[in-house]
């Protein structure tokens, strides 16, 4: 069976454009692959968060996970910082990063801009500690939103060069996984291409009826459509990709015609989207709830997940030692 690998930096609440990117993904896959969910939570410690929302947020996105529908007796869910195999490969995948295309990566220089005075080498190297994540267990489908390419460019580069700087065969390429023919981008209601936690603009699974009402109804929109069927500008499309996403054929079909017979109304379709996102939000919610309280039966989870990880990336571990030529007892 194919393994498959993702994750999702504990940075606050799972929101729309991680459960649609990524979550989704999951839940299809957890039927048909080996599959490895984990919490990046070495990843969130280049933005130094404290030590209490490290735990706080590990145990939040756990329970979001469960919550979404990933089963732990399909899937093996864990915390990377459960499984050190992970920072063994980090440091041998770093001994063969160039510093010159670590420092090209967007991602990187995009950081780099938006924390000028924390530019550390985690930052750097963050795209090597992403490909032992996933190259520790093997995996070759990766189920990530379109925001991750470059990171999984590097991290194909990387299966490349350790085979053919030991001459092996051994890691294979992993290659991202979307349900859709393209890679999900889910972008923000502000006019900001994308919905995302440092991009303030999210919608969170969590959110209640009325704060998805306030957050949808000050969506940006246009003055409206001049002549019929016209192209829909960004922001307007934005609207109709959340439509797509959560609302039936016929309410989207419904909003399409106004806008191609220019009699539409920006806020009857909000109204109409609020109502739809809280719906798809409520029973995620509710199990939310449900499930954090009982702590016991989420840590015997953590403690079971890190287990069959642990299990899967010592045997990588050992592998990869030998062919590097670590004497293995
Ligand atoms: P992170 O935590 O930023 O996001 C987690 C997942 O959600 C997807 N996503 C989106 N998809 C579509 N539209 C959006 N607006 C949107 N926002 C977020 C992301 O593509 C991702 O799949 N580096 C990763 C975490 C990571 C990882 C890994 C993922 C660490 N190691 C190994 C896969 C494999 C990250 O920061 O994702």
């Amino acid at each position: 069976m194919e393994t498959v690998v993702s994750g999702i930096r504990p940075t606050g609440n799972l929101h729309l454009g991680n459960y649609f990117g990524a979550v989704k993904s999951f839940l299809q896959m957890q039927n048909e692959y080996n599959c490895y969910f984990f919490i990046a939570d070495w990843h969130s410690l280049t933005t130094r968060p404290k030590p209490e929302n490290i735990v706080n947020s590990a145990r939040t996105i756990l329970t979001e996970y469960l919550a979404c529908g990933i089963d732990p007796d399909k899937a093996t869910i864990y915390t990377q910082s459960d499984v050190p195999e992970v920072l063994e490969l980090y440091l041998y995948l770093n001994m063969n990063a160039y510093l010159g295309e670590m420092e090209r990566c967007t991602t990187f220089k995009e950081k780099a801009r938006k924390q000028p005075d924390n530019v550390n080498a985690g930052l750097l190297t963050y795209p090597t500690l992403m490909a032992a994540d996933i190259l520790i267990h093997k995996a070759v489908k990766v189920p990530v939103g379109k925001d991750q390419e470059q990171n999984m460019e590097m991290a194909r580069k990387f299966a490349r060069r350790f085979n053919a700087v030991y001459g092996v065969d051994f890691f294979p390429e992993p290659s991202s996984f979307s349900l859709a023919a393209k890679a999900v981008k889910i972008p923000g209601l502000d006019g900001s291409g994308k919905m995302g936690k440092s991009e303030g603009n999210c919608i969170y699974l969590m959110d209640d009826a009325v704060t998805i009402r306030k957050k949808v109804m000050k969506a940006v929109t246009d003055a409206g459509p001049t002549a019929p069927y016209s192209e829909k500008p960004e922001v307007i499309q934005n609207l109709f990709t959340f439509l797509d996403i959560v609302s039936s054929k016929e309410t989207y079909d419904f909003f399409d015609e106004k806008w191609n017979d220019c009699s539409i109304r920006y806020g009857d379709l909000k109204k109409q989207l609020a109502v739809d996102i809280a719906a798809f939000n409520a029973p995620i919610r509710e199990r939310i709830l449900e499930y954090s309280a009982n702590t016991a039966w989420l840590d015997k989870i953590a403690r079971q997940g890190a287990e069959k990880a642990h299990e899967s990336a010592a045997k990588t571990i050992k592998e990869v030692r030998e062919i590097i030529g670590f004497r293995t007892y």
